[in-house]
């Protein structure tokens, strides 16, 4: 099961809002939708949002009505500016964009370019699956028999075109015999690890335990967790890394109990135009996402309330101990390493 696809002239995702209640697939029609679909998470997830952008401009370009080749460059200029907007933090939407950008502008048939673009989305969600699959060997290489693994947010098929990064590692170890288990953290506001990530979990038969947010830290601490693996929205060139809001603190308790603590990133989140993580746009989500939840059924905050939602953090290079990338793991000096990855 892909999570984003091309179906009839469409663009499929499956509506992540509605898991693990429901399972619904959405189709849309225009690069407006795919944006709206990116920007209200129904689809989510860094990788899965740069091959959603891709599959959109595919859309733009079939349905332009610019008749020249400079009109239909100047539409999809348009669509890739609405696309790049949706989210800011996950570089690879950007990465996408600018792919198939470069792809169309390269074209000199203006009638060959809808069936190019096209051909370069199909290739660049079939690379995705590859990369998290060659990612994921290099991961599970990382993971012990009998390891509890600490695990944040969702990294799985659904926030990838399949198969996952961190949660690709996770399925790889136990896939090759290895007795694991997971601790799942929650992730509030939107709750990706118990919505997402253990509905995954559970499909894949991978033993796991859900845990509040807040637990994490006592986990630790009490010799509970042997590895924290989560994803990256962005890695900076020297090594800092954005992810979703509670990664810092979970990489600082990590260390603080001698814990090795890898995010696990495809060669695309890595971001060497971005200096350091203080450099990396961090989202500001909706005040709904923290008060619409209830408790037993009542609000869980006083009408009205400040909130302040930052959905994503930066974690210093320092307290990373590795990056997992298909290309092998990066340790320090980041910089360098880095560099030697996504060069090739
Ligand atoms: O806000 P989300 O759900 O899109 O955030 C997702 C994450 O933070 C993931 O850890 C990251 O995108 C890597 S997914 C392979």
């Amino acid at each position: 099961m892909r999570s984003v696809e091309w179906h009839a002239g469409r663009v499929r995702l499956i509506d992540q809002r509605l898991l693990p209640a429901e399972v619904r697939w959405l189709e849309l029609e225009t690069a407006e939708e795919v944006a709206r679909a990116i920007r209200e998470m129904a689809i989510r997830g860094a990788p899965a949002i740069g091959a959603a952008a891709a599959f959109g401009l595919a859309l733009a370009a079939r349905r332009s009505r610019s008749a020249s080749r400079a009109g239909l460059l100047n539409d999809l200029r348009a669509a890739a500016e609405t696309l790049r907007a949706a989210r800011p933090t996950a570089v690879n939407l950007s990465w996408a964009v600018a792919r198939l950008l470069r792809r169309a502008e390269s074209e000199p048939d203006r009638a060959a370019i809808p069936a190019a673009l096209l051909a370069e989305a199909q290739a660049l969600a079939d690379e995705d699956v590859a990369v998290n699959r060659r990612l994921g060997e290099h991961g599970a290489a990382l993971v012990q028999d009998g390891d509890t693994i600490l695990h944040h947010c969702n990294t799985g098929a659904l926030a990838t075109v399949d198969y996952g990064t961190a949660l690709g590692v996770i399925r790889t170890a136990y896939e090759q015999g290895k007795r694991i288990h997971v601790l799942v953290d929650e992730t509030r506001p939107r709750l990706q690890g118990a919505r997402l990530t253990a509905w995954e979990l559970q499909q894949l038969g991978i033993p796991f335990t859900l845990i509040a947010d807040n637990a994490a830290g006592h986990f630790m601490r009490t010799g509970q967790v042997n590895l924290v693996l989560v994803g990256a929205d962005r890695v900076a060139a020297n090594g800092d890394v954005a992810n979703k809001i509670g990664t810092y603190k979970l990489a600082v308790v990590a260390q603080a109990n001698g814990i090795p603590f890898y995010p696990c990133v495809p060669t695309s989140t890595i971001d060497l135009a971005t200096a350091t993580g203080d450099d990396i746009p961090i989202e500001e989500r909706p005040a709904d996402e923290v008060t619409a939840l209830t408790y037993r059924g009542r609000p869980i905050a006083p009408a009205g309330v400040t909130v302040a939602n930052p959905a994503f953090d930066v974690t210093p290079h320092r307290y990373v101990t590795g990056i997992v990338t298909e290309r092998g793991v990066v340790y320090p000096p980041f910089a360098a390493g880095l560099r030697r990855v996504v060069g090739g």
